[in-house]
């Protein structure tokens, strides 16, 4: 593990490296960031949204927490929705989870792990709904991948149920959502399920003054 020392030396190489390639570089990031891409990814330091996907710094807007949620009353999310939808106005959102999830594991325990327990609620409550099939599956880990998978799609739909995306939807015809799920073993993306601007969600989330 590099000391935090080294981190800064990294950075200083790195800038100068940018410079050297391409002397604009920073001058034209400065400018302007319209990232087509807004990320709702989980804070786990195996998947960091730039890198698995061969983005550039300015392409993609992140946002993460753990176990990569959509909760419709977390200000920080919203308040990153909205400026992704309505100021830089993405193209796509894309919730990505991951298989082996800690957030997601811990929820389907009952350890009281104190102020986390609020958090892992909301997976609960993904489990709670998908319980039927979930408990089906005989091995552990393959529970839980599905939950990640089961969370994946339903963090899709907590955004769908926003004013804000059915705004976008209505006025502009996006954003896309997706729901991807990364495999840490061979650091492959799996699209697990999407909504396309206008898909129907259950009506009565469906708002009809925007
Ligand atoms: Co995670």
């Amino acid at each position: 593990m590099p000391t935090y020392q080294q981190l800064l030396a990294h950075n200083k190489a790195w800038a100068s490296k940018k410079l050297a390639q391409d002397p604009e570089y920073f001058s034209r990031l400065v400018e302007l960031q319209e990232p087509e891409y807004l990320w709702i990814g989980c804070s786990d330091s195996r998947v960091p949204a730039n890198e698995i996907t061969g983005t550039n710094p300015g392409e993609i807007f992140v946002h993460r927490n753990v176990a990569n949620m959509v909760v419709h009353t977390d200000l920080n999310m919203l308040s990153v929705l909205q400026y992704a939808v309505e100021v830089l106005k993405v193209k796509h959102i894309i919730v990505c989870g991951h298989y082996g999830c800690g957030g997601v594991r811990a929820a389907m325990t009952n350890h009281n792990l104190g102020i986390i327990n609020k958090w892992l609620r909301n997976i609960k409550d993904v489990y709670r709904i998908h319980r039927k099939e979930i408990d089906a599956i005989e091995i552990e880990d393959t529970r839980v991948n599905r939950l990640v998978e089961l969370n994946v799609q339903e963090q899709v739909m907590n955004l769908a149920k926003t004013s804000i995306v059915q705004k976008a939807w209505k006025s502009d015809q996006r954003p896309h959502i997706h729901g991807w799920v990364y495999d840490l073993h061979d650091g492959v993306i799996k699209p697990v399920f999407e909504i396309a601007p206008g898909d129907h969600i259950d009506p009565i989330y469906e708002f009809d003054d925007l």
